[in-house]
């Protein structure tokens, strides 16, 4: 788990990894557990394109935010739950379907950006979004994050399920375990 300690702007984890290509289809998950109650970014994906070209962001409690190319959708979950929640995402350039996964269980579809092609040149920012680091946002997570990954495919609901239980079944682009990253500020990563 990663522990994000402190309300901070300034403390996020790069990942360091290559992502070369271009994205027609996506899908990201991850774990979270806080009870921040502002907005926060958790995953963002920065291109060569522009800064967001992937976001996962909590727009405000119980509502998350899911961008591509700048274009959002938001997914109203349940709230006061008082644990930790996995969401998935999942995206299509061919009709630009958008899946939604709250705790294992499918949402209704929606549709943003067909035809886009989410740029190269990637580089992956956890805890926090590209506009925060040039100062703009107050974006900055605080608490416990695990589990993400990243695939340029879709994914079924039992795709998901296995995400959930680290063991997704298919090699990921990214993988939170086996990635190298860098932590900027303070951010630790805990058994
Ligand atoms: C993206 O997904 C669509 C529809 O599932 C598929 O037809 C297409 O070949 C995929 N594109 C890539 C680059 O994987």
């Amino acid at each position: 788990v990663f522990v994000f300690p402190q309300e901070s702007q300034t403390s996020y984890v790069v990942v360091t990894a290559a992502l070369e290509q271009p994205l027609q289809n996506f899908s990201v998950c991850l774990r979270s557990f806080t009870d921040l109650t502002r907005p926060y970014s958790l995953f963002s994906y920065a291109t060569k394109k522009r800064s967001d070209d992937i976001l996962f962001y909590m727009a405000k409690p119980n509502v998350y935010q899911f961008s591509v190319g700048g274009k959002s959708l938001f997914f109203t979950v349940p709230g006061g739950l008082a644990e930790s929640e996995h969401v998935c995402a999942s995206w299509e350039s061919t009709t630009g379907i958008v899946g939604f996964w709250f705790n294992g269980k499918p949402w209704p579809k929606k549709g943003l950006q067909k035809g886009y092609t989410v740029g190269n040149e990637a580089s992956i920012m956890l805890g926090n979004e590209g506009s925060t680091v040039l100062g703009n946002e107050a974006a900055g997570f605080m608490g416990e994050m695990s589990s993400m990954y990243l695939w340029d495919t879709g994914i079924t609901n039992s795709g998901v399920l296995a995400a959930m239980d680290n063991r997704p079944n298919q090699t990921p682009v990214f993988g939170w375990r086996n990635f190298p990253s860098r932590i900027v500020g303070e951010v630790y990563l805990k058994p």
